[in-house]
């Protein structure tokens, strides 16, 4: 257990030192966590309605905060909950040394980070993630955002964070789908930085994803160094930053195609893995033992939904739409040994084809044929 001042890692982020507390329990130790991160200052809890019950109700009095419970799910991260967040702080006479606590998944740590930032010109905010995908990704990296209905993600902020307190006892009672959504992320991070997560994956992955929890925080430090290691180095996302899009233009177009219902996001970026390991394969940028190695990694996620129903047609546009356009052309994103290689031209050809050997796999796996 973590000793509750002692952060387990400091992220350089945008300019600011956050820290990230993560250890089991540490939830019990949330208030003294918070009261050295807000002097002074009043707590303002925003949750979901799933979470308030588990955690945030909790959490909430044990800070003595008020709490505003939001819908849970990503329709909730717009517009209209900004406002109804903003209105409610000002009615309780939110002050500028006050600090919200977002304590949820990704949809309500972006969305309380975004109201955050943009009332009375910032207020501080802590992340508590309750969510896998939350904890490695989400509260990392001082990026807060609300979708329109034009898009995911459009409207955003750099914001960090004072802190993140992350307990993975929270994940107790994540759906196991939620959870191997998140690992999809961190196998992404493996891909990245090998040398600082394969051995943990190859210890823990399997173990974790038949339930056994406690694996967890191995696999969550390692995959929070790597992220904040890429955004220390880039954090407005000039450069380095591209690289933890790997997997996603594919991704995301899985997810756009099928009107963001059929897969959850990283279930997305599982298959969008596995289709950059294949473009990987054909440029010879990556050994075949290697490759195995990261579909089979990718296996202990299976099932995903399959594809069924979704031609390359229909996925194209979306791929050459996605935001990582560099001068007209997509920059991919491609494991390669030993990392990764960015800002890379995948013709239309190789995506397709990519496309098509994904079609061929069972969503149950084996993922390593014909790779
Ligand atoms: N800012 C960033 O850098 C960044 C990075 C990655 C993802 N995101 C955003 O994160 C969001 C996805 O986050 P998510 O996957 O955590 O989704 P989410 O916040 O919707 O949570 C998933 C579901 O799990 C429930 N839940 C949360 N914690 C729980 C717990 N401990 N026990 C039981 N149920 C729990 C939620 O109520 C929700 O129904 C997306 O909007 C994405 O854009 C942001
Ligand atoms: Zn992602």
């Amino acid at each position: 257990m973590t000793t509750p001042q002692r952060p387990t890692l400091v992220l350089p982020t945008a300019g600011v030192d956050v820290e990230y507390h993560l250890g089991d329990g540490l939830l019990g130790h949330a208030a003294a966590l918070v009261s050295a991160q807000a002097s002074g200052g009043r707590r303002f809890v925003v949750t979901d309605e799933n979470v308030e019950p588990l955690v945030g109700a909790r959490l909430a009095e044990a800070l003595e905060a008020p709490v505003f419970v939001v819908p849970a799910g990503e329709a909730t991260k717009g517009w209209p909950t900004v406002e109804r967040v903003v209105r409610w702080l000002i009615g309780c006479g939110v002050e500028r040394r006050d600090v919200v606590i977002a304590v949820g998944g990704g949809v309500v740590t972006d969305l309380a980070g975004f109201a955050a930032s943009i009332l009375l010109r910032g207020l501080p905010w802590i992340a508590v993630p309750t969510t896998l995908l939350g904890m490695v990704d989400a509260a990392v990296g001082g990026k807060t955002g609300i979708d329109l209905d034009l898009g995911k993600n459009l409207l955003g902020t750099f914001w960090p964070p004072r802190a993140v307190i992350a307990d993975p006892a929270a994940l107790a009672t994540l759906e196991p789908r939620q959870l191997r959504a998140g690992l999809a992320e961190v196998v992404k991070a493996g891909m990245i930085a090998p040398a600082t997560l394969e051995h943990v994956l190859d210890e823990h992955l399997e173990a974790l994803c038949a339930g056994r929890l406690e694996r967890a925080i191995p696999l969550i430090h390692a995959a929070v160094r790597v992220k904040g290691e890429v955004v220390a180095a880039d954090a407005r996302e000039h450069g380095a930053r591209m690289a933890l899009n790997l997997g996603h233009t594919f991704g995301h177009a899985l997810e756009a195609a099928s009107a963001y219902r059929r897969f959850l996001h990283g279930e997305a970026v599982a298959w969008g893995l596995l289709a950059v390991l294949c473009v990987a394969r054909r440029r010879d940028l990556l050994s075949t033992k290697r490759a195995h190695r990261w579909a089979e990694r990718l296996e202990f996620l299976a099932p995903l939904p399959g594809l069924d129903g979704l031609e390359w047609p229909a996925l194209e546009p979306f791929v050459a739409r996605d935001k990582k356009r560099v001068g007209g052309e997509v920059g991919w994103v491609l494991p390669r040994d030993g990392g990764t290689v960015s800002g890379l031209s995948v013709s239309n050809a190789e995506a397709a084809e990519a496309f098509d050997w994904l079609r061929r796999l069972s969503p149950s796996g084996p993922f390593t044929d014909s790779l």
